[in-house]
This record gives structure tokens, sequence and C-alpha cells, in this order.
């Protein structure tokens, strides 16, 4: 029998930064995936500013926060960095992370955070 790998990654969000007006979600919430395939990460936002950044952490079970990838607002094109991709939709507000091909060392919870201006 073949059983191939999974990993598990948890989206979560926070919000960097001062303001009340501002909040991203994230749905779904926990996923399996197959190893070496794509993982795409779903993230929308709201602002009411118009300059502000992106940023993608992943905290795997060890703990600690490790930066990603930024995006920002004025930037025209998706930022990419490795085997992480954006895709940045500016006017439906939305940063979806692509991972691909995926690892089982991407098993984490993934945070997208939004920063306002400071
Ligand atoms: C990012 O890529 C997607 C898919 O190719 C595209 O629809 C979108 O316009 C791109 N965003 C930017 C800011 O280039």
């Amino acid at each position: 029998m073949f059983l191939s790998s999974l990993l598990k990654v948890v989206v979560a969000s926070m919000w960097l930064g001062s303001g009340i007006s501002q909040k991203v979600t994230q749905a779904p919430s926990s996923k399996l995936v197959e190893e070496k395939g794509a993982v795409i990460l779903e993230c929308t936002y709201d602002t009411s500013d118009s300059s502000y950044s992106l940023l993608w952490y992943k905290q795997p079970s060890s703990g600690e926060m490790i930066f990603l990838v930024r995006q920002d607002s004025y930037n025209q094109q998706n930022a990419t960095k490795g085997r992480y991709s954006l895709n940045f939709q500016k006017t439906r507000k939305s940063i979806d992370l692509l991972i691909s091909p995926s690892q089982l060392e991407d098993s984490a919870v993934y945070f997208c955070a939004l920063q306002g201006p400071q």
C-alpha cells in the first residue's frame, strides 16, 4: 500500500500597527496537504489606509516566528521568494500565499499580517 506524506497547515492572521478599522480574515483555518503538491493559503484583509504592507509568517512547532515574504501595496507585481509566491489582488483585498512544491517541513501555522503606516 502506498501512503503519501501529508503535511498540515494552519492559517491565522494578525494586525501589526495602529488602527481599529483594519482586519484580516482567513479560511479555511486548517488543511492537510500532500507533500510535493502546491499549497494555497488564503487571506483577505480590510483596511482604509491607502498604503500598507502584507506579510506572511510561519510558526513551526518549535514556536519561532519566521518571516516569509512581503508585499507592499504600491507594488505592481506579485512578490515571490523561493518556493513562496503571492497572489496579490488589491481590488479584492486578498493576498494568497502559494507554496510549491510543498515539503513536510512546511507543516506549520501561517500568519497573514497587515501592517499599516507606523
Ligand atoms: C498576481 O498574480 C495573479 C495571478 O496571476 C494576477 O491575477 C494578479 O493581478 C497579480 N497581482 C499583481 C499585483 O501583479
